[in-house]
């Protein structure tokens, strides 16, 4: 302090500016990368899990929900329904396949069996597209500008579409996906496939399949943050979330298409989007008919007879 009390004026002032500066960049690195998000409900998966474990007498709970919500709460395959949301099992490792064959095999696919997802395949799933991957920042699986998270994942689940256990099937209906707390609420009771698939200018795909997802965006919590120019990180970022979703499901052996081809109010109807939520993707997932897994083989003569070697 004596020294710099002794600098000429004007090396005092540079020094100043110098250390405001860098202040100033330190305060906006962390307020950008360093805080956590600051939307969501904050509670964690955890806490969730707790409030499961006390007695539970919603009649809802007991009609479609597995029975063992009071044992077990760390078995990461368990999931708990009480009220209208379901606890998804937690993500984890459950493919081998590398990412390498993921991206080989990736295809878009539209014809599906008359099978159901399991729960735990709906759980990774939608963990792919927007769970979350870092949790003291709340970053998520695909990469968002600002880390502003413009994206809302719905789920129309058909009937009979996802096995919750032997026997047992989730209720058919329109679910939110709750990002914070890997569930998924109900927000409107029934096979809506049909309805959905109409909006989305009849693809049977949308109807045949077990389950869709319906992507939609805010972009006001990009845009204002970037202006006009969030506009294309909120597409840029869909495309990476979709992107997910297909690796994911390929990962898993199931088949999933991007449908971009759709009425958008319609669409916003079936799914009850809220008014600052656009639908940017409606995303068919089901058990392939057929699959087809090229080798890096193939790939390797294709290019070879490209660059003329045979
Ligand atoms: C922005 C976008 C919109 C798309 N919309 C539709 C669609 O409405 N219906 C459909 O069946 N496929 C749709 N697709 C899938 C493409 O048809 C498919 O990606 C393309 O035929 C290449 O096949 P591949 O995905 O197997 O590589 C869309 C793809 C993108 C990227």
């Amino acid at each position: 302090m004596f020294r710099i009390a002794r600098l000429k004026p004007a090396t005092a002032l540079w020094v100043l500016t110098l250390v405001i500066t860098a202040l100033l960049a330190a305060y906006a690195a962390w307020l950008f990368y360093g805080t956590p998000h600051p939307r969501g409900s904050g509670s964690t998966v955890t806490s969730s899990i707790t409030t499961i474990t006390t007695p539970v007498t919603s009649t809802e709970h007991t009609t479609w929900s597995n029975t063992s919500t009071t044992t077990a709460v760390s078995a990461r395959t368990e999931y708990f329904i009480i009220g209208n949301t379901v606890y998804l099992p937690l993500p984890r490792q459950v493919s081998n396949v590398t990412v390498e064959e993921a991206i080989l095999w990736r295809r878009s696919l539209r014809e599906y069996k008359d099978e159901p997802l399991t729960l735990t395949q709906l759980s990774m799933i939608l963990w792919a597209a927007q769970g979350i991957t870092d949790p003291a920042r709340r970053f998520r699986a695909a990469p968002s500008a600002g880390a502003t998270y413009p994206l809302v994942l719905y789920v129309v689940v058909g009937d009979r579409g996802v096995l919750l256990e032997p026997g047992k099937y989730l209720r058919a209906g329109v679910y939110r996906y709750d990002v914070m707390k890997h569930a998924l609420t109900l927000v409107r009771d029934g096979d809506l496939r049909g309805e959905l698939a109409k909006a989305s200018l009849n693809q049977p795909w949308v109807r045949d399949a077990p389950v869709d997802l319906v992507l939609c965006a805010v972009f006001e919590r990009t845009t204002r943050v970037y202006g006009e120019r969030g506009i294309r990180y909120v597409y840029m970022e869909a495309g990476h979330a979709a992107q997910n979703v297909y690796l994911m499901a390929t990962a898993l052996g199931l088949g999933t298409v991007v449908v971009g081809a759709f009425h958008d109010d319609w669409v916003a109807s079936v799914v009850k989007a809220g008014k600052d939520e656009s639908p940017l993707y409606v995303i068919p997932v089901g058990v392939p008919k057929e699959v087809k897994h090229p080798s890096f083989q193939e790939i390797d003569s294709w290019y070879s007879s490209q660059r003329g070697g045979g």
